[in-house]
């Protein structure tokens, strides 16, 4: 008995340590983005700048960065994604005044620069979706992801105008992007991991048949057993 008590208590403790215990929680949607697709990282980011960047900046992100990293030159980063008086050299700041912001919403919106690294890709997908009509809040909307968000359904108007589909697609391309800005590295990590990887197969394919060739001369005896 007194055995069995402590095997529970054990199982419990790991089951605690790996968070495995379910807390009430809202089932999230995969987002399934994919940050290799250079057409959707382009088009979150144009999304982006349109819907969000009103209120939410991505300060650790440059204009002229998301240029070279997506293949856009200046002059579509100035037609598509600034705003007049903007430089592409400059950090992506937002033009609403923190002041005004504490009143409007009853806090700041946060940056988002590192977002997709705290709250993940799911999170940020459901939550872009997760909006429902609730009419006892300010903006006459809830969200099922972040219980009485702050945030209006900044995306209503791209809803209105198109099919379910086309709408998550846009959706996962924006979250695609706020995942591109948590890590931009990410790209050119992964590209660098494969290259890697394949220069370490061919230096083994060398270093085998080096060892081969220094081992052919040692005789077989007790140092050396008959392979
Ligand atoms: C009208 C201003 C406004 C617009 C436009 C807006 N947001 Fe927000 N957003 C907010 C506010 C305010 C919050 C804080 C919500 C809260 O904590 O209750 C927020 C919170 C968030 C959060 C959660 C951040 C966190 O760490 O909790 C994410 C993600 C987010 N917004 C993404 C977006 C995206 C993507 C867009 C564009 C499609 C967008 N927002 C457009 C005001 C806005």
């Amino acid at each position: 008995m007194k055995t069995l008590s402590k095997l529970q208590l054990s199982i419990a403790a790991i089951a605690l340590s790996f968070n495995v215990v379910a807390s009430p929680s809202v089932q999230l949607e995969e987002a399934n983005t994919d940050i290799t697709d250079t057409a959707s990282l382009q088009n979150g980011a144009k999304l982006f700048m349109n819907y969000c960047s009103g209120c939410h900046a991505i300060s650790f992100m440059r204009y002229n960065r998301i240029g070279s990293d997506l293949g856009l030159s200046d002059a579509d980063i100035e037609a598509n994604l600034m705003f007049a008086g903007d430089k592409v050299g400059e950090n992506i700041t937002t033009t609403m005044p923190e002041k005004g912001a504490a009143a409007w919403f009853g806090g700041t919106p946060p940056d988002l620069s590192l977002v997709s690294r705290s709250k993940g890709t799911d999170w940020i997908y459901s939550y872009l979706k997760g909006f429902y009509a609730d009419e006892s809040r300010v903006f006459g909307v809830n969200n099922h992801v972040l219980e009485n968000a702050s945030m209006p359904d900044a995306l209503w108007s791209l809803r209105e105008g198109q099919s379910e589909e086309a709408f998550d697609s846009d959706v996962r391309d924006i979250t695609n992007f706020l995942d591109y800005v948590g890590e931009p590295a990410k790209l050119i990590r992964t590209d660098l991991g494969k290259k890697v990887l394949f220069f370490l197969a061919i230096l083994f394919v060398l270093a085998y048949l080096l060892k081969k060739e220094y081992w052919k001369d040692v005789k077989y005896g007790i140092w050396r057993k008959r392979d």
